[in-house]
């Protein structure tokens, strides 16, 4: 069913293997199921005219959502942060990636992007207040297979002139339907020649990138920033667990482009990627260039055991 990208296809963290089934998939919209040509929402929607929503991405293993308690807690953490109320349980809120997959006959290989916006505004003006009727649940669910050519060669990285922001202005914590930080910054680095942007926080330390966290490993020892500034990314925490269970010595810590350069591996993490190893910054090439070092390659084999063990576990809960 699936067929590989073509060698020209641009690489991007979220590359994944062409599916024709994704044509004709059904997308849960405020408790229907349409085709995905008639799932619509309103013009007047807060999050097409404000971005004012809050979104997740999650992925379907075995028909379990995994890690699906962590995304839920930063999802009504995020939303209990901008008063806007989602009206559901996590348990409604699984339900309903539930019914979408079963729907598609998705059991797994499958990624879930689901939105929920403040809703329809009775006038095309900011005030939250306007936000009349909602909130809107959006939940797209495709067919998804990373493609594994971006494993093959990695990611190339070009550090940019758009920085995280501060807490106090858009806190970068906020999975927010609006990422135009994020959308210049890819811009940015497109326009360098590079796959995606590596963003700086205030004060030049390296921090994350434009979709994914970062982390790099220097002579033993893994690295991250030290989670201000950046997405409190799920695969990032669930990485940085496995570093301390298996002994491997783990940082979150401030480093700058000179470590960064210098770094014997690089990795991004991501629920859609997992572990995707970056090939170049800036035009130095990172390790042996290319594919996945022998930190990273470790780390993904045992996420890979990780999300079995999330998985199996929901099963046993859930019975
Ligand atoms: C800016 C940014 N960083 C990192 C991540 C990765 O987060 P997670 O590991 O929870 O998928 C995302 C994904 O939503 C993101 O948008």
């Amino acid at each position: 069913m699936t067929t590989p990208q073509p060698e020209t296809a641009p690489r991007t963290t979220h590359d994944a293997e062409a599916d024709a089934r994704n044509r004709d998939i059904l997308i849960y919209v405020d408790g229907d199921l349409v085709h995905r040509d008639e799932a619509k929402v309103s013009v007047y929607d807060s999050g097409f005219m404000l971005g004012d929503g809050m979104w997740e991405g999650m992925r379907l293993y075995d028909g379990e959502w995994a890690f699906f308690d962590a995304h839920m807690d930063r999802l009504f953490n995020s939303c209990k942060a901008v008063a806007l109320e989602i009206g559901k349980t996590p348990e409604e809120i699984r339900a309903i990636l539930d019914r979408t997959a079963a729907a598609n006959g998705m059991t797994g290989d499958a990624h879930c992007r689901l939105m929920i916006t403040r809703g329809r505004k009775a006038k095309p003006f900011q005030h939250p207040g306007l936000s009349k009727w909602g909130p809107t649940i959006v939940a797209i669910v495709e067919h998804s297979v990373p493609s594994e050519r971006v494993q093959g060669t990695g990611i190339r990285l070009a550090s940019v002139p758009q920085v995280r922001g501060l807490p106090h202005s858009q806190d970068p914590k906020f999975n927010s339907h609006s990422k135009l930080n994020c959308v210049i910054a890819c811009l940015q680095a497109e326009q360098a020649g590079a796959d995606e942007a590596l963003m700086l926080d205030p004060h030049g330390f390296v921090n994350t990138t434009n979709a994914c966290n970062f982390f790099i490993v220097r002579r033993g020892e893994v690295w991250t920033s030290t989670g201000d500034y950046c997405m409190n990314g799920v695969t990032r925490a669930n990485v940085i667990t496995l570093c301390r269970e298996a002994g491997i010595p783990v940082f979150e810590k401030n480093f700058s482009l000179y470590e960064a350069y210098g770094a014997d591996e690089a990795f991004l993490t991501g629920t859609f990627g997992a572990q995707t190893p970056v090939a170049e910054i800036d035009g130095r090439v990172i390790g042996a260039g290319g594919g996945a070092g022998p930190v990273t390659r470790r780390l993904r084999a045992l996420y890979k055991a990780m999300v079995a063990q999330n998985v199996a576990e929901q099963k046993a809960r859930r019975g």
